[in-house]
């Protein structure tokens, strides 16, 4: 079996290849053979060292988070053999760029049906995060008008995508490069954020800050006085906004089985494809990583595993 690792903190040429084995699985565990996996900022962040007051010292670190596999193994109640499930790790601790990960049921549900299983590996990360930030929180609903900062990446085209098909108007930024992507995704109103200021003359039911990089009074601006608030961001302001208003969250993505699940549902019912713009294959992970760091990131970034 192969796995991608790092034995250290730094560039994408810290990234190398292995073979190694699966430990035996305890009840409650499964394992799949992985097709695909995502490029996530976070793998990034966790490979440069950003986040190692959180990560620590402890090596070798399998990056990665979202996949899409065939379970070859359960002791689970839920999951059978052959079944093909999507899902996401832990993203502080990865482990999802190998050909065969270990997996609780937390982790995965059945992949949507109407998905292969290249287009479902690269959803849950974004897909979660999307689903907490606009219906957990926000309660999205038809014909609000939703201000989506960042409207063009994994995360933002994502919930550009849910908002349409939930038949909403979606006001979103992004710089020049990408207004020809934004309109394709189908952003009504579209801001190209390197040229125009924010402050719009529309008030928005609900603010997705989906770069995290908007203040707590600049995203407040933009909504009207049922606004909910969501970011990516993190902040001792944000903080403390969201510790004092219920109109305010942070977005901070988990796996979670129900999550999943009421995610797969919602990707069902409203035919949503996602958007894979780049394809590599696991030997490519370190010009992937490149690339991905160039910021030239529309939709989402696909490793192929199988
Ligand atoms: N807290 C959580 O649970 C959670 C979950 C998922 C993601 N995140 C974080 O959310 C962020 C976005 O994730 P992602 O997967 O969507 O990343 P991504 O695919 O790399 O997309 C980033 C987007 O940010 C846009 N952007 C960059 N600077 C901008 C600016 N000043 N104003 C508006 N847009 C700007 C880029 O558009 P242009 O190329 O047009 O500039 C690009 O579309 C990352 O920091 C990630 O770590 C957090």
């Amino acid at each position: 079996m192969k796995r991608t690792i790092f034995n250290e903190y730094g560039g994408p040429d810290v990234l190398v290849q292995e073979n190694y084995e699966l430990p035996d699985i305890k009840d409650g565990q499964l394992v799949i053979e992985a097709f695909a996996t995502s490029i996530n900022p976070i793998d990034i962040k966790i490979r440069k060292g950003d986040l190692k007051f959180i990560t620590g010292k402890k090596f070798p670190k399998i990056p990665g988070a979202d996949f899409c596999g065939k379970v070859i193994q359960s002791k689970d109640k839920t999951y059978k053999e052959g079944d093909i499930v999507f899902g996401m790790l832990d993203v502080m601790k990865g482990g999802a760029y190998a050909d065969n990960i270990i997996l609780e049921n937390k982790n995965c549900v059945l992949k949507p049906d109407h998905l292969n299983v290249y287009e479902s590996a690269v959803v849950p990360v974004v897909g979660l995060t999307t689903y907490l930030a606009l219906i957990t929180h926000g309660n999205l609903q038809k014909n609000q008008k939703v201000f989506i900062n960042g409207c063009t990446g994994g995360v933002g085209s994502f919930a550009v995508q849910l908002s349409k098909a939930l038949g909403t108007e979606v006001t979103g930024t992004c710089s020049k490069k990408n207004i020809e992507f934004a309109s394709q995704i189908g952003v009504d109103h579209i801001i190209d954020y390197n040229n125009s200021s924010i402050d719009v003359s529309t008030s928005f039911d609900i603010v997705f800050d989906t770069v995290g990089n908007l203040s707590a009074s600049a995203l407040k601006k933009l909504g009207n006085k049922n606004a909910k608030y969501a970011t990516t961001g993190f902040s001792f302001r944000l903080i403390i906004q969201s510790f004092f208003s219920k109109a305010f969250r942070i977005i901070n993505v988990k796996p979670i089985h129900a999550l999943l699940t009421e995610l797969k549902e919602l990707i069902e019912t409203n035919n949503i494809n996602p958007i894979i713009s780049k394809e590599y294959s696991m030997d490519d992970i370190k010009a992937a990583h490149k690339d991905f760091e160039s910021g030239n990131n529309t939709g989402k970034s696909l490793i192929k595993i199988k």
